[in-house]
């Protein structure tokens, strides 16, 4: 039973076997990392912070003291510059003045409040301080003596810890080469899987795939074995049957070819009249046969133009006398067997001008399919029917009538020829009145 969540996740997650295994990477990989720079923010990075704001409050403290200690002002010039080579800070003092009355603004986050607890803690009077808007300044604090204030500039590099950046930088860095690596290893893995489908798709079309062969990890080539072997089995059937087929017609004209001669030596009379109908039907049956058999012969698809291959088709109907009116707009080019294809294609157009006045064939690609709609102005057929048709030697009049004849092959051809591409057949109502036989390719 899928949830919603279940089911968002299958919409969300990549589709793809490659997308899904850099996935099972970055997962983890991203997981480490938050878990990694939470503990070193936690740990490292608030302690390092608390000790060098401590060091930093404490050599103010410790001017502060000093100058309380040395009384006069010449004294004072010398620490203060003492100060300023000992310990980066610039000190000076404004005399008699007084902070002004400052709200404490809380824009600096946790450094901010770790410097000023320092500072509470270590200088233990009135203080400001004053955080660089931009990134190179210093930071500067003033604090309110009994008579002045005095003001420590404070170099960055004092309060900020470098190996923040470092530690971080190292961290994506790295990730991002591992990442680099896997997708590669991945990409290498997935392709032959790809071939394999490709391949196995190809071969449902009919076409061939020559330069398959097996690689990658064990099981890709085991499957790829089996699919080889598959393929090899199928096609032997396909030639057993076909041979088989094609065999027995074959044999079966000989003795046929006899007994019409036997037939035309009696005299002429009801029973011999009917045995010859019979025979002919025989005959005509059995070169179907032969027909289905050759439609399933060693025929490899070769690159065709579609519509050379129907105007072909059509010029052959004009001269059987059957009016064709061939639309096809842009060229398109699809591997076709071309006899079978013919074959079939001529078979729906020869039923459409038996059964019809005028054919109408339109040639269309969409997308990543080609249709093929063969129309007539005949009296189609019924719905329920249009499966039934496609049984070999099935007819719908019933009667053999002679001035339709046929076997009841046509349509069985034509689908098992377009199947054999890759592609199937329908049969519909026509805009046109009659049959609509609807062919779908794979382009
Ligand atoms: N365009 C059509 N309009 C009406 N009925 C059709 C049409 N095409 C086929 N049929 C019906 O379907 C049946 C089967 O067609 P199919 O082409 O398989 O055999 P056939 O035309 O009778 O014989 P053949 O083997 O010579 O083609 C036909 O007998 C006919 O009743
Ligand atoms: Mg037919």
């Amino acid at each position: 039973m899928p949830t919603p969540v279940t089911r968002w996740m299958k919409r969300a997650l990549p589709h793809s076997l490659f997308g899904r295994s850099l996935l099972i990477i970055v997962m983890p990989l991203i997981l480490v990392q938050v878990i990694s720079t939470y503990v070193f923010y936690d740990r490292h990075w608030f302690t390092m912070t608390k000790r060098l704001a401590g060091g930093v409050a404490g050599d103010i403290g410790l001017v502060i003291d000093q100058r309380a200690a040395l009384g006069n002002d010449q004294a004072w010039q010398r620490t203060f510059y003492t100060v300023q080579v000992d310990t980066e800070l610039v000190v000076y003092f404004r005399k008699a003045e007084i902070l002004p009355n400052r709200p404490e603004e809380d824009l600096f986050g946790s450094l901010d409040d770790i410097f000023r607890d320092a500072l509470r803690e270590r200088v233990r009077r009135p203080f400001q301080v004053d955080w660089p808007t931009t990134e190179e300044r210093d930071i500067t604090v003033h604090v309110q003596l009994a008579d002045g204030v005095l003001n420590a500039v404070v170099p960055r590099q004092r309060l900020y810890s470098s190996t923040t950046y470092i530690f971080i930088l190292w961290m994506v860095g790295s990730s991002l080469l591992l990442f680099a690596v896997a997708a590669g290893f991945m990409r290498n893995q997935v392709r032959p899987i790809r071939r394999l489908a490709q391949a196995a798709d190809s071969f449902g079309k009919g076409r061939d795939l020559p330069d398959f062969h097996l690689s990658g990890a064990t099981e890709v080539r085991r499957a790829g074995a089996a699919f080889i072997e598959m393929r090899e089995r199928i096609r032997r059937h396909v030639q057993q049957r076909t041979d088989m087929l094609s065999g027995v017609s074959h044999d079966l004209r000989t003795p046929l070819t006899r007994m019409k001669l036997q037939l035309a030596m009696l005299g002429p009379s009801p029973e011999v009249d009917d045995l010859r109908t019979d025979v002919t039907e025989m005959e005509r049956m059995i070169e179907g046969y032969l027909a289905f058999a050759r439609g399933e012969g060693g025929e490899t698809p070769v690159p065709t133009e579609l519509k050379d291959l129907l105007d072909e088709v059509v010029a052959t109907a004009g001269r059987e006398g059957v009016p064709v009116d061939l639309e096809i707009r842009e060229p398109i080019k699809l591997p076709l067997k071309p006899q079978a294809f013919r074959r079939a294609i001529s078979n729906l157009v020869a039923n459409a001008g038996k059964f019809g006045k005028r054919v109408w064939i339109t040639a269309t690609r969409r997308g990543d399919v080609v249709e093929i709609l063969v129309d007539d102005d005949g009296p189609g057929i019924p719905a329920e029917q249009r499966e039934e048709v496609f049984r070999p030697f099935f007819r719908l009049e019933g009667s053999r009538n002679p001035e339709t004849g046929g076997v009841g092959l046509g349509l069985t051809i034509a689908r098992d020829v377009f199947r054999g591409h890759g592609g199937d057949m329908t049969l519909d109502d026509s805009p046109r009145g009659g049959l609509r036989a609807c062919v779908r390719l794979p382009a």
